[in-house]
Formats: C-alpha cells, structure tokens, sequence
C-alpha cells in the first residue's frame, strides 16, 4: 500500500477541524530565515554558508526556476506510488537523507534525531563520517531502518579499513563516498568567525571511537583532544587521489559502492567504468568550489550518458516537491536533502526533521498527482520545459 504524503495538508488543516498551525514554515525555502532566530551565528553560517562569494549556492537555486513543468489532466493520478528502490534499499519516496557532519551544534540529540525521523518515515539517512555521533549509535537509532555511510576517505589505510568493517556490521548497506571535500574550500562566513567545529572536538564521534585510529594516538583523545583532533584532520584533509585508489574500497566493502561530487560527464563514465555502483551528482550545495556550474545544469547530461550502467542520485539545492518532480525528470533516480532538515533539526529536534521530511514529501506527492504522474518511473525529460 502506497504512503499518502500528501495527507500531511489534511492534518494541518483539519486537526480538531480549527487546524493547527505547524511550529514552524511548511517551506524549506524559508527554513535558513527562521534557523538564524534560533541558533548562534557560528553554528548558523557553518550550515548556512557556502564557498566564496556563494555563487555555486545561488546558482544551484537558480538552476530549478529554469526548468517549468507541464501539467497534464485526465491522468487518473488519484491513486499514486512514489516508492522506489535504489541499490537495494526499497524506499517509500525517491529520498534521501544527505550526509551532514557535526549535527550537534544545533541540537544535542544530534544525528541520532534525525536518524530517527528517517526511520520512522522509511527513509535512509546517509550517515556522514564526521558524525558527532558514533556509527554504532546511530544504527541503534535507525532501529530496521535503512542506512548508508558516507566516507571521509582517511589516508592511513588501516584506520580506512576499520571504519568501514564497523560500518558494515553496524548494517549500513551502500558506501557513499565523498570526493569533493579533500580539503576544505575558502569558506569567509566560518573564516570571518575562526569558527571550525572540528577544532573544538566536534563532530569527531567516527574516529574517537575507532579502535585503529585510538590505537595512533600517543594519549587517549579524552586526555588530550587537541591533539586527537589535530591527527584525525591530517588523516582526512590534503590528500587528493587518483582513480587508481578506488580498488581499496572495493577490497573493503562488501556492498554498493557510490561516488559522491560527480560534477562532469567524464567524471561520471570513468565511475562506471571503475566498476562503481552509483554516483552522486553533487556540488556539495556550493560549499566547496565558489564560481561553479550548478548541480541540475549539469543532471541531465550525466544521466543521459551513464543512467542505464549506474544509479545516478542527485543533491545541492533542494527544497521543493517540485525541484524532487524536477531532479527525477531530468534523470536522477533519487535526490538527497541537505541543509533544510538540518534546519528543522534546529527548530525541534526530531520533530523538527520529521516536519520537513513530511512537508517536502506531501508537496512531492501532490505536485506529483497535479501534474498527471501516478509513479516516479513516469518521469521523463518531457514532463518539463526549459525556458
Ligand atoms: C554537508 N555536506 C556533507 N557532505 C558529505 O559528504 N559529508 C559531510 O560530512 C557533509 N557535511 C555537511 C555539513 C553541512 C552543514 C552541510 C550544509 C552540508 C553536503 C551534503 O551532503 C549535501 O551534498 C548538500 O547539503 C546538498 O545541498 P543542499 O540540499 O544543502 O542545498
């Protein structure tokens, strides 16, 4: 039985039939607004922010308005299906929950709220490696929920090698690897406040408690976190590789491989012929490289030269049902959110990310069924235009 997302208006509306209004906006485009109000500026502008001038940020945005979608009638899309299954994780809606690091600077339950809004709606959450919460945990969290693990790829091979064998026990089934973020981009509204969580300690749950990379430490990092904090960023930052390193992953890990950061149609065919299961078309929501082509310009492209050999996901700027409608048109097979459920996270907790998670899903759902589509896999590049 298909979920009914778009439901959520009715409850909104009709709840002791006065309505009751949600604690805060049903619109992830004015979530950035309302989270200044209620966080500090530096754990704001860490998620707010973006590289540089912001340019790659604005562009992702932009990206969307150019694309219109065409409506059609008489569709009989009363009754729809939005499930899907990506590399094996059967999912109620083609969405995911991207990988975001240091969840505890805007709420102390951190990465285990938001696993639990996942769970409890059938969405995976993608895990990031600089989780203020261990992988361990957030599988606890997660319950039968579906989870994947984002990796950090750290270049002291043996600590790698832990990190994922604790990964795949702890149940995470797809590993997305991350390769935009080798080292971190000039990024002005942190800059401007010296303001880099990892230097506090946070967002250091993955390699704290990781026997391997414990095991490199001369003191344990409750004894001395400086230095802890200082090995574990020299392990993850300045090492940029090559497509001859990508074999080590796959020695070690069992399961779905997918590269996160594909930006370039070239970049996408080198994946497929790598052997890689997926990629993730994905300028990181602008936060690494200032100036660049937004993600969706460059969707349709990359899907169009490798979607029928590899799952090909998307993420940086979504927001809307319509920009999901939009993404899954021009050939993404799911997208991944970011800073707005970060957002809700801010605002209430776990209830805050489970009410972005609904809004988006029932905005999703109804433009779906307005526009004349009853299942995701009728979405093709003519239910849009380009103007
Ligand atoms: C991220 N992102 C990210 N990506 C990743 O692979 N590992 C990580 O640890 C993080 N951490 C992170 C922190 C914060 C605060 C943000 C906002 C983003 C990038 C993330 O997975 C995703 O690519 C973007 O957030 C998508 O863009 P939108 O939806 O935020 O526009």
């Amino acid at each position: 039985m298909a979920e009914r997302f778009g439901s959520y208006q009715n409850e909104i509306y009709l709840q002791g039939y006065g309505g009751t209004k949600p604690a805060f906006s049903t619109d992830a485009t004015r979530l950035e607004e309302s989270a200044a109000q209620v966080l500090e500026p530096e754990p704001f502008f860490y998620v707010a922010g973006a590289a540089g001038s912001g340019a790659t940020a604005r562009a992702n945005r932009a990206a969307f308005d150019r694309w219109k979608i065409v409506p059609r009638m008489l569709t009989d899309a009363t009754e729809r299906d939005l499930s899907t299954t990506v590399l094996g994780t059967p999912m109620p809606a083609p969405v995911l929950l991207a990988p975001v690091g240091v969840q505890s600077i805007v709420h102390p339950e951190a990465e285990a709220a938001t696993a639990r809004a996942a769970a409890g709606l059938g969405l995976p959450t993608v895990l990031s490696t600089a989780s203020s919460t261990s992988i361990e945990d957030v599988a606890r969290a997660c319950g039968d929920g579906a989870r994947w693990f984002q990796l950090y790829w750290p270049n002291d091979p043996e600590v790698c090698a832990s990190i994922l064998g604790r990964a795949q026990r702890a149940g995470y089934s797809v590993l997305v690897v991350t390769l935009d973020t080798w080292t971190l981009a000039w990024r002005p509204a942190d800059l401007d406040r010296a303001y880099l969580p990892f230097l506090h300690g946070l967002g250091m749950a993955v390699p704290f408690t990781d026997p391997v990379f414990r095991s490199r430490l001369d003191k344990a990092p409750e004894d001395d976190t400086p230095s802890a904090v200082l090995r574990w960023i020299s392990m993850v930052t300045g090492t940029d590789r090559d497509w001859t390193a990508l074999p080590f992953l796959r020695e070690h890990w069992d399961g779905p491989i997918v590269l996160k950061g594909i930006q370039h149609v070239d970049d996408a065919r080198r994946a497929a012929d790598a052997g890689m299961d997926g990629i993730a078309v994905s300028n990181h929501g602008g936060r690494q490289v200032d100036g660049a082509v937004a993600s969706l310009e460059v969707l349709p492209e990359i899907a169009a030269a490798v979607g029928d050999r590899i799952e090909v996901l998307f993420d940086s700027g979504i927001r809307t049902g319509a920009d999901v409608l939009k993404a899954l048109a021009l050939g993404a097979r799911a997208v991944l959110l970011g800073r707005p459920y970060v957002y809700g996270l801010a605002h209430s907790g776990e209830e805050g990310v489970r009410h972005v998670l609904r809004s988006l899903l029932a905005d999703f759902d109804l433009t779906m069924g307005l526009s004349g589509y009853r299942k995701v896999a009728e979405l093709t590049p003519a239910a849009l235009r380009r103007s």
